[in-house]
Protein backbone atom coordinates (compact mmCIF):
# COMPACT_ATOMS: atom_id res chain seq x y z
CA UNK A 1 0.00 0.00 0.00
CA UNK A 2 1.51 3.34 -1.48
CA UNK A 3 1.13 6.72 1.22
CA UNK A 4 1.19 9.70 0.15
CA UNK A 5 0.70 12.99 2.05
CA UNK A 6 -0.10 16.15 -0.24
CA UNK A 7 1.61 18.99 1.90
CA UNK A 8 2.27 22.41 2.11
CA UNK A 9 2.42 25.12 4.91
CA UNK A 10 0.83 27.60 2.53
CA UNK A 11 -2.85 27.62 2.07
CA UNK A 12 -4.70 27.87 -1.36
CA UNK A 13 -1.81 26.02 -3.95
CA UNK A 14 -4.21 22.86 -4.66
CA UNK A 15 -3.68 20.26 -2.20
CA UNK A 16 -6.65 19.49 -2.12
CA UNK A 17 -7.38 19.92 -6.36
CA UNK A 18 -4.48 17.04 -6.41
CA UNK A 19 -5.72 14.55 -3.80
CA UNK A 20 -9.05 14.59 -5.31
CA UNK A 21 -7.77 14.45 -9.29
CA UNK A 22 -4.81 12.33 -8.58
CA UNK A 23 -7.54 9.69 -6.24
CA UNK A 24 -10.26 9.58 -8.76
CA UNK A 25 -7.61 8.66 -12.15
CA UNK A 26 -6.05 5.99 -9.92
CA UNK A 27 -9.57 4.68 -8.73
CA UNK A 28 -10.32 4.90 -12.60
CA UNK A 29 -7.65 2.84 -13.34
CA UNK A 30 -8.50 0.29 -11.60
CA UNK A 31 -6.60 0.62 -7.89
CA UNK A 32 -8.24 0.87 -4.64
CA UNK A 33 -7.70 4.46 -3.10
CA UNK A 34 -8.75 5.78 0.37
CA UNK A 35 -8.73 9.70 0.75
CA UNK A 36 -8.02 10.72 4.50
CA UNK A 37 -9.73 14.44 4.45
CA UNK A 38 -7.00 16.02 8.00
CA UNK A 39 -8.43 19.59 7.26
CA UNK A 40 -10.52 20.78 9.75
CA UNK A 41 -12.12 22.70 6.37
CA UNK A 42 -13.73 19.55 5.04
CA UNK A 43 -13.10 20.54 1.11
CA UNK A 44 -11.90 17.12 0.16
CA UNK A 45 -15.16 15.73 2.30
CA UNK A 46 -17.43 17.18 0.17
CA UNK A 47 -15.37 16.98 -3.53
CA UNK A 48 -17.54 13.86 -4.37
CA UNK A 49 -20.69 12.96 -3.84
CA UNK A 50 -20.62 10.09 -1.89
CA UNK A 51 -22.74 6.87 -2.47
CA UNK A 52 -22.68 5.76 1.19
CA UNK A 53 -21.32 7.88 4.37
CA UNK A 54 -19.87 6.03 7.43
CA UNK A 55 -21.35 7.05 10.93
CA UNK A 56 -17.88 7.88 12.02
CA UNK A 57 -14.85 9.94 10.14
CA UNK A 58 -11.19 11.36 10.76
CA UNK A 59 -11.97 12.09 14.66
CA UNK A 60 -12.97 8.89 15.65
CA UNK A 61 -9.88 7.09 13.79
CA UNK A 62 -7.61 9.75 15.19
CA UNK A 63 -8.78 10.68 19.07
CA UNK A 64 -10.29 6.79 19.71
CA UNK A 65 -8.00 4.28 17.32
CA UNK A 66 -11.39 3.69 15.63
CA UNK A 67 -9.74 0.58 13.18
CA UNK A 68 -13.14 -0.97 11.86
CA UNK A 69 -13.69 0.18 8.15
CA UNK A 70 -17.19 0.32 8.04
CA UNK A 71 -17.24 2.32 11.02
CA UNK A 72 -14.68 4.56 9.30
CA UNK A 73 -15.20 4.57 5.06
CA UNK A 74 -17.44 6.47 3.41
CA UNK A 75 -17.77 5.50 -0.17
CA UNK A 76 -17.62 7.76 -2.99
CA UNK A 77 -19.80 8.10 -6.29
CA UNK A 78 -16.62 7.22 -8.23
CA UNK A 79 -16.09 3.29 -8.29
CA UNK A 80 -12.59 2.58 -6.14
CA UNK A 81 -12.59 5.69 -4.58
CA UNK A 82 -13.31 5.96 -0.83
CA UNK A 83 -12.81 8.78 1.79
CA UNK A 84 -12.71 9.25 6.02
CA UNK A 85 -14.45 12.90 6.18
CA UNK A 86 -13.08 15.22 8.36
CA UNK A 87 -15.17 15.69 10.91
CA UNK A 88 -13.27 17.42 13.55
CA UNK A 89 -15.74 20.20 13.67
CA UNK A 90 -14.28 21.77 16.78
CA UNK A 91 -10.66 21.74 15.91
CA UNK A 92 -9.64 19.51 18.39
CA UNK A 93 -7.83 17.10 17.23
CA UNK A 94 -4.24 18.61 16.66
CA UNK A 95 -4.41 19.87 20.38
CA UNK A 96 -5.23 15.75 21.34
CA UNK A 97 -2.58 15.05 19.62
CA UNK A 98 -0.37 17.42 20.47
CA UNK A 99 -0.36 16.24 24.34
CA UNK A 100 -0.70 12.16 23.56
CA UNK A 101 2.29 10.49 23.90
CA UNK A 102 2.26 9.21 20.77
CA UNK A 103 0.79 11.75 19.04
CA UNK A 104 2.73 12.55 15.76
CA UNK A 105 3.00 8.15 15.18
CA UNK A 106 -0.52 7.83 15.63
CA UNK A 107 -1.69 7.51 12.07
CA UNK A 108 1.74 5.84 11.49
CA UNK A 109 0.36 2.69 13.66
CA UNK A 110 -3.21 2.74 12.52
CA UNK A 111 -2.51 2.53 8.44
CA UNK A 112 -1.60 -1.21 8.63
CA UNK A 113 -5.20 -1.73 9.61
CA UNK A 114 -6.17 -0.43 6.17
CA UNK A 115 -3.08 -2.59 4.14
CA UNK A 116 -5.52 -5.32 2.96
CA UNK A 117 -8.40 -2.71 1.08
CA UNK A 118 -6.29 -0.04 -0.51
CA UNK A 119 -3.59 -0.35 -2.64
CA UNK A 120 -3.21 3.90 -2.27
CA UNK A 121 -3.89 6.04 0.59
CA UNK A 122 -3.83 9.85 -0.48
CA UNK A 123 -3.84 12.27 3.09
CA UNK A 124 -5.30 15.64 2.47
CA UNK A 125 -3.87 18.12 5.02
CA UNK A 126 -4.28 22.00 6.26
CA UNK A 127 -2.19 24.47 4.86
CA UNK A 128 -0.52 25.45 8.25
CA UNK A 129 2.46 23.67 10.51
CA UNK A 130 0.28 21.71 12.64
CA UNK A 131 0.80 18.38 14.57
CA UNK A 132 -1.63 16.96 12.59
CA UNK A 133 0.50 17.87 9.47
CA UNK A 134 4.13 16.38 11.06
CA UNK A 135 1.92 12.98 11.83
CA UNK A 136 0.85 12.70 8.12
CA UNK A 137 4.41 13.07 6.89
CA UNK A 138 5.60 10.64 9.45
CA UNK A 139 3.03 7.90 8.21
CA UNK A 140 3.50 8.57 4.35
CA UNK A 141 5.96 7.28 1.96
CA UNK A 142 6.15 9.80 -0.49
CA UNK A 143 5.63 14.04 0.49
CA UNK A 144 4.05 15.41 -2.04
CA UNK A 145 4.46 19.22 -1.79
CA UNK A 146 1.90 21.46 -4.92
CA UNK A 147 3.95 24.74 -5.42
CA UNK A 148 2.04 27.73 -7.69
CA UNK A 149 5.08 30.09 -9.56
CA UNK A 150 3.32 33.13 -7.25
CA UNK A 151 4.69 31.70 -4.14
CA UNK A 152 7.97 30.60 -5.86
CA UNK A 153 9.50 34.00 -4.65
CA UNK A 154 8.80 33.91 -1.40
CA UNK A 155 11.35 32.54 0.94
CA UNK A 156 9.01 31.11 3.11
CA UNK A 157 8.28 28.31 1.03
CA UNK A 158 11.58 26.71 1.47
CA UNK A 159 12.24 27.40 5.03
CA UNK A 160 8.48 26.86 5.76
CA UNK A 161 8.73 22.91 4.08
CA UNK A 162 12.06 22.18 4.98
CA UNK A 163 11.51 23.40 9.11
CA UNK A 164 8.86 20.60 8.98
CA UNK A 165 11.24 17.77 7.55
CA UNK A 166 13.86 18.96 10.13
CA UNK A 167 11.96 19.09 13.17
CA UNK A 168 10.60 15.37 12.39
CA UNK A 169 14.27 14.65 11.71
CA UNK A 170 14.78 13.40 15.38
CA UNK A 171 12.23 10.29 14.36
CA UNK A 172 15.16 9.05 12.57
CA UNK A 173 16.51 7.74 16.22
CA UNK A 174 13.18 5.51 16.35
CA UNK A 175 14.11 4.07 12.88
CA UNK A 176 11.32 6.34 11.26
CA UNK A 177 12.99 8.00 8.27
CA UNK A 178 11.38 11.16 6.64
CA UNK A 179 9.64 10.41 3.21
CA UNK A 180 11.15 12.04 0.34
CA UNK A 181 9.63 15.14 -0.98
CA UNK A 182 8.39 15.72 -3.97
CA UNK A 183 7.83 18.95 -5.44
CA UNK A 184 4.35 19.41 -7.74
CA UNK A 185 4.71 22.77 -9.86
CA UNK A 186 1.04 23.60 -9.92
CA UNK A 187 -1.20 26.32 -11.65
CA UNK A 188 1.69 27.07 -14.35
CA UNK A 189 -0.25 30.02 -17.20
CA UNK A 190 0.04 27.96 -20.05
CA UNK A 191 0.73 31.30 -22.00
CA UNK A 192 2.82 33.45 -19.54
CA UNK A 193 4.59 31.66 -17.56
CA UNK A 194 7.97 29.98 -18.32
CA UNK A 195 6.98 26.53 -16.76
CA UNK A 196 10.98 25.68 -17.25
CA UNK A 197 12.37 28.86 -15.68
CA UNK A 198 10.04 27.83 -12.60
CA UNK A 199 11.40 24.32 -12.64
CA UNK A 200 15.20 25.31 -12.81
CA UNK A 201 14.04 28.08 -10.32
CA UNK A 202 12.35 25.22 -7.84
CA UNK A 203 15.46 23.40 -8.77
CA UNK A 204 18.23 25.85 -7.27
CA UNK A 205 16.35 26.96 -4.33
CA UNK A 206 16.49 22.88 -3.01
CA UNK A 207 19.80 22.02 -4.56
CA UNK A 208 21.77 20.26 -1.85
CA UNK A 209 18.63 19.50 -0.26
CA UNK A 210 18.77 14.87 0.07
CA UNK A 211 15.10 13.63 -0.31
CA UNK A 212 13.53 16.83 -2.53
CA UNK A 213 12.88 16.35 -6.01
CA UNK A 214 10.98 18.82 -8.08
CA UNK A 215 8.64 16.42 -10.43
CA UNK A 216 8.47 16.50 -14.14
CA UNK A 217 5.27 16.88 -14.57
CA UNK A 218 3.68 20.49 -13.95
CA UNK A 219 0.23 21.25 -13.95
CA UNK A 220 -1.17 24.05 -15.76
CA UNK A 221 -3.65 26.58 -14.86
CA UNK A 222 -6.58 25.74 -16.67
CA UNK A 223 -10.31 26.14 -16.17
CA UNK A 224 -11.35 22.44 -16.26
CA UNK A 225 -9.40 22.09 -12.50
CA UNK A 226 -12.76 24.44 -10.73
CA UNK A 227 -14.96 22.93 -13.50
CA UNK A 228 -14.46 19.64 -12.33
CA UNK A 229 -14.19 20.43 -8.47
CA UNK A 230 -18.49 22.07 -9.45
CA UNK A 231 -18.89 19.05 -10.92
CA UNK A 232 -17.82 16.75 -8.26
CA UNK A 233 -16.13 14.80 -10.87
CA UNK A 234 -12.10 13.67 -11.48
CA UNK A 235 -10.67 16.47 -14.08
CA UNK A 236 -9.78 13.50 -16.24
CA UNK A 237 -13.33 12.94 -16.35
CA UNK A 238 -14.15 16.26 -17.46
CA UNK A 239 -10.82 17.28 -20.40
CA UNK A 240 -9.87 14.19 -21.47
CA UNK A 241 -8.97 16.11 -24.73
CA UNK A 242 -6.91 18.92 -25.51
CA UNK A 243 -8.89 21.87 -26.37
CA UNK A 244 -8.31 22.83 -29.92
CA UNK A 245 -5.77 26.03 -29.68
CA UNK A 246 -4.56 25.41 -26.87
CA UNK A 247 -1.23 24.74 -25.69
CA UNK A 248 -1.18 22.93 -22.41
CA UNK A 249 -2.29 18.84 -23.03
CA UNK A 250 -5.73 17.71 -21.68
CA UNK A 251 -6.31 17.53 -17.93
CA UNK A 252 -6.32 13.66 -18.54
CA UNK A 253 -2.67 13.53 -20.13
CA UNK A 254 -1.64 15.45 -17.28
CA UNK A 255 -3.22 13.33 -14.82
CA UNK A 256 -1.33 10.67 -16.58
CA UNK A 257 2.18 11.77 -16.26
CA UNK A 258 1.69 13.22 -12.77
CA UNK A 259 0.32 9.85 -11.34
CA UNK A 260 3.02 7.62 -13.46
CA UNK A 261 5.69 9.31 -12.23
CA UNK A 262 4.87 8.77 -8.52
CA UNK A 263 3.79 5.43 -9.35
CA UNK A 264 5.91 3.79 -12.11
CA UNK A 265 4.81 0.61 -11.05
CA UNK A 266 1.33 1.00 -11.98
CA UNK A 267 2.01 2.67 -15.54
CA UNK A 268 0.27 0.29 -17.44
CA UNK A 269 -2.98 0.02 -15.49
CA UNK A 270 -2.60 4.54 -16.17
CA UNK A 271 -2.31 4.02 -19.91
CA UNK A 272 -5.83 2.74 -20.12
CA UNK A 273 -7.42 4.94 -18.38
CA UNK A 274 -9.40 6.72 -21.08
CA UNK A 275 -11.84 9.27 -19.44
CA UNK A 276 -14.31 9.56 -21.93
CA UNK A 277 -17.65 7.98 -20.23
CA UNK A 278 -18.48 5.35 -22.30
CA UNK A 279 -15.56 3.40 -21.91
CA UNK A 280 -15.61 3.04 -18.05
CA UNK A 281 -16.43 -0.46 -18.02
CA UNK A 282 -13.73 -1.82 -20.38
CA UNK A 283 -11.24 -2.50 -17.57
CA UNK A 284 -12.86 -5.65 -16.07
CA UNK A 285 -16.24 -6.56 -15.90
CA UNK A 286 -16.74 -3.88 -13.45
CA UNK A 287 -15.11 -1.37 -14.62
CA UNK A 288 -11.90 -1.83 -12.49
CA UNK A 289 -9.77 -4.58 -13.02
CA UNK A 290 -7.88 -5.51 -10.03
CA UNK A 291 -10.80 -4.95 -7.74
CA UNK A 292 -13.14 -8.00 -6.72
N1 LIG B 1 -4.11 23.68 -11.95
C1 LIG B 1 -5.12 24.47 -11.60
N2 LIG B 1 -5.73 25.25 -12.52
C2 LIG B 1 -6.75 26.07 -12.18
N3 LIG B 1 -7.25 26.17 -10.94
C3 LIG B 1 -6.70 25.42 -9.97
C4 LIG B 1 -5.62 24.52 -10.24
N4 LIG B 1 -5.28 23.91 -9.08
C5 LIG B 1 -6.11 24.39 -8.14
N5 LIG B 1 -6.96 25.29 -8.65
C6 LIG B 1 -7.99 26.07 -7.93
O1 LIG B 1 -7.35 26.79 -6.89
C7 LIG B 1 -8.19 26.86 -5.73
C8 LIG B 1 -7.42 26.36 -4.52
O2 LIG B 1 -7.13 24.97 -4.69
P1 LIG B 1 -7.21 23.95 -3.49
O3 LIG B 1 -8.47 24.11 -2.70
O4 LIG B 1 -6.94 22.61 -4.04
O5 LIG B 1 -5.97 24.43 -2.60
P2 LIG B 1 -5.54 23.92 -1.15
O6 LIG B 1 -4.06 23.91 -1.13
O7 LIG B 1 -6.22 22.64 -0.83
O8 LIG B 1 -6.11 25.09 -0.23
P3 LIG B 1 -6.26 25.09 1.38
O9 LIG B 1 -4.89 25.38 1.91
O10 LIG B 1 -7.24 26.19 1.62
O11 LIG B 1 -6.77 23.74 1.77
C9 LIG B 1 -9.42 26.03 -6.07
O12 LIG B 1 -10.44 26.90 -6.45
C10 LIG B 1 -9.00 25.17 -7.24
O13 LIG B 1 -10.08 24.85 -8.10
MG1 LIG C 1 -7.41 22.13 0.80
Amino acid sequence: MQVVSIISTKGGVGKTTTAANLGGFVADAGLRVLLLDLDVQPTLSSYFTLAARAPAGIYEMLAFNERRIEQLVSRTAIAGLDLVLSNDDRGELNTLLLHALDGRLRLRHLLPALVPFYDLVLIDTQGARSVLLEMAVLASGIALSPVTPEILAARELRRGTLQVFEDIGPYRHLGIDPPPLHLLINRVHPVSSNARLIQQTLRQMFQGQTGVRVLATDVPAIEAYPRAATRGLPVHRVEYRQPVGRNAPAALETMRALAGGLFPQWRELFAQVTGRPDARGMVGSDGHGKRA
